[in-house]
């Protein structure tokens, strides 16, 4: 049998992309991920200790994740309308909405805001779902009127708003929000990734709009190790979801894990408030340079701009100083010149501003 050739074999959208790119970050203070940079609260840490030992791994978990679906629901006031399901982190699920998308309709496909998660574009090019993006304004607002004009046009099957939005860290006015939910033809997910941050809370929302889905994560209060994300919307829509989840898609030990932390969830709000204490006087510090444009944040990250030298030479700078950001330079026109940096510790911010001192005066002394 005549073999294929390679271009034959392999998908073209899926031949043309960049597999996704993390860093090495070995012995670098770590500021590019979004991660809760404390230890995890002792009394968790106890508990697993005592608690992960006892868990039959020759077993497969529970196909559906029950208990814990209970606990989400319970600890974070899920309506009881509302229906529940877990995923491999939310890219998971992300990408099991995608799946679920009706292909032989005119057009259709998903719609993001940019700039934004790039998990949304990425996705839709893996699923080969048609994918259209919206700029949001200057300010970073919504520009409504695009986002309207574009659903009218391309009658998107999904939509999806990070609130507060990632890289951008802003939230969005909620009328400008329900104004989409209200227009749009199909699904709207709002992606409350940085929920603990903020106050802004669609969940409450849910038994008002039956297309509107919440997603969460436990990636940034301090558990992206144990990969979990959770989506609630309507009955009907999360019964579909369940047909293209893989079987046993939680494993067992974040199943455990992921419980024990939720019977102590105080310990991490206590962190998350520290967070955003931090975000504060990091926001404060920064926007003490001249050299340096700082966006208000409602995430547990700031979005930065540089005024004079390139963006990525700072990167650079920095991580020669073991500190590593992220550079969104050529990422999104709206981002040029721009690094978002992850709140950390007190100690590792004032390793960075140190950092950054010291480069702004070499730079003028030069
Ligand atoms: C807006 C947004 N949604 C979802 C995710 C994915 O989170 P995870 O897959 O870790 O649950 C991220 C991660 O950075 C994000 O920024």
């Amino acid at each position: 049998m005549n073999p294929y050739t390679f271009a034959e074999l392999i998908a073209p959208a899926i031949h043309q992309m960049n597999a996704y790119h993390v860093p090495p970050a070995q012995n670098m203070i770590k500021l590019d991920a979004m991660e809760n940079p404390y230890l995890l609260p002792e009394v968790v840490a106890h508990a697993l200790q005592s608690q992960l030992n006892n868990i039959n791994i020759a077993r497969y978990p529970a196909a559906d994740a029950a208990v814990l679906v209970e606990k989400i629901s319970r600890v974070f006031n899920v309506s009881e309308s509302s229906r529940v399901i877990l995923g491999n982190g939310s890219d998971e699920i992300i990408q099991m909405l995608m799946l679920l998308l009706n292909k032989a309709v005119d057009g259709g496909g998903v719609l993001a805001v940019e700039p934004s998660f790039v998990m949304y574009r990425l996705l839709s090019m893996m699923v080969g779902v048609p994918y259209h993006g919206v700029s949001l304004n200057a300010d970073f607002s919504l520009n409504v009127a695009d986002v309207l004009q574009k659903m009218a046009e391309t009658r998107p099957q999904l939509v999806f708003l990070a609130v507060p939005n990632n890289p951008t860290g802003n939230v969005f006015s909620q009328q400008d929000v329900l104004h989409i939910i209200e227009a749009a033809p199909g699904l709207v997910v709002v992606d409350e990734a940085y929920s603990a941050f903020t106050e802004s809370n669609y969940l409450p929302l849910l038994p008002r709009y039956p297309n509107l889905l919440v997603m969460r994560t436990l990636s940034k209060i301090g558990l992206a190790g144990l990969r979990l994300g959770w989506l609630a919307g309507a009955d009907a829509i999360v019964h579909e979801l369940h047909k293209v989840r893989l079987p046993y898609n939680i494993n067992a030990y974040t199943q455990t894990a992921v419980s024990i932390a939720l019977d102590h969830f105080d310990a991490f709000i206590t962190q998350t408030q520290q967070i955003c204490a931090s975000r504060k006087a990091l926001f404060d510090e920064l926007s003490t340079f001249s050299q340096l444009k700082v966006y208000e944040s409602e995430a547990n990250f700031l979005l930065v701009k540089v005024k004079e030298l390139p963006a990525s030479v700072i990167f650079q700078l920095l991580k020669d100083c073991g500190i590593l950001v992220k550079c969104l330079h050529l990422v999104h026109p709206l981002l040029e010149n721009t690094l978002r940096i992850t709140v950390g510790t007190p100690k590792e911010n004032n390793a960075l501003l140190a950092a950054l001192q010291n480069i702004f005066t070499l730079r003028e002394k030069a």
